[in-house]
């Protein structure tokens, strides 16, 4: 099959968390096409292990690519940190991991000390670690892992003690280290800015998708293959389990009107 301008941008993450990134490149690309799914059987990905997390992605790309998308957004940062670089060559789309790109423009910054909040998985990795210390070597870095975050989201709970206490406890380690920016490290956690935000200033936080919606905007019109049709774009969701919790979970970045369940994950 052949990429067309018209071809769709596919989305994936384990739920709700890349509708973060979603939202972010839709509000400026919304004239292309898109196919999300969210592998809510699965979730959370973030305490997996790399061989679950390669083959939960094999098979979602294997789906978007039959979907003859022309690009995937890694919209999750623990498939970006473990799995990426097993299959960035295996396919011919691009492909957007949300971590590298977004960790090389944070290390311009004039930060010397960046916190991470993030998946085990990603943790594990130290793939934001990595990226950021091997563009700028000076920066020092404190990655947390933060195991229950990503099931308050995903139930929508991010206004309950319980959350608020989850959220406390890290910030809490966090604050020790005196970070200069704390990255949100895992698409999920813009969700909990309201409760982030009782810790500390909202300026201090990072939340990726922003600069890693202009990234992929930057690089598809680079590459020559934004959509140039002048009408909005559609839009098609899909989940692995649980469509109407994630319907409700995301509605607080984007409301989905329909979303079928996938049988094959
Ligand atoms: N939202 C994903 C991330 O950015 C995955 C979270 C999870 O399922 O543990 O890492």
């Amino acid at each position: 099959m052949t990429r067309l301008n018209n071809s769709p941008i596919g989305f994936f993450d384990s739920g709700v968390g890349g509708v973060t990134v979603f939202e972010q490149v839709k509000k400026i690309l919304p004239n292309e096409n898109y196919i999300y799914f969210g592998d809510t059987k699965n979730m959370p990905y973030g305490e997996k292990t790399p061989e679950q997390l390669l083959e939960f992605a094999v098979n979602i790309f294997d789906f978007l690519k039959n979907k003859n998308v022309k690009a995937v957004v890694m919209a999750c940062n623990t498939t970006s940190a473990v799995v990426y670089d097993k299959i960035k060559d295996k396919y011919h789309f691009e492909i957007y991991p949300i971590i590298q790109p977004v960790a090389k423009k944070i290390s311009q910054m004039p930060v010397k000390k960046i916190g991470i909040f993030a998946t085990p998985a990603t943790v594990n990795s130290h793939c934001y670690k990595k990226e950021l210390q091997k563009n700028n070597p000076d920066i020092e870095v404190l990655e947390i892992p933060c195991p229950s975050w990503v099931k308050i989201v995903e139930n929508g709970e991010e206004k309950t003690e319980s959350a608020r206490l989850a959220v406390k406890e890290k910030m809490d380690e966090m604050l020790k280290f005196s970070p200069e920016k704390i990255v949100l490290g895992c698409t999920h956690y813009p969700y909990l800015l309201d409760v982030l935000t009782e810790f500390a200033p909202a300026n201090i936080f990072i939340n990726p998708s922003v600069e890693f919606a202009g990234i992929i905007k930057e690089d598809l019109w680079a590459k020559n293959l934004l959509n140039q049709q002048d009408m909005k774009g559609s839009e098609e969701f899909y989940v692995s389990a649980n469509p109407e919790k994630f319907k409700k979970s995301a509605s607080l970045f984007y409301q989905i009107k329909s979303i079928p369940t996938l049988k094959n994950f």
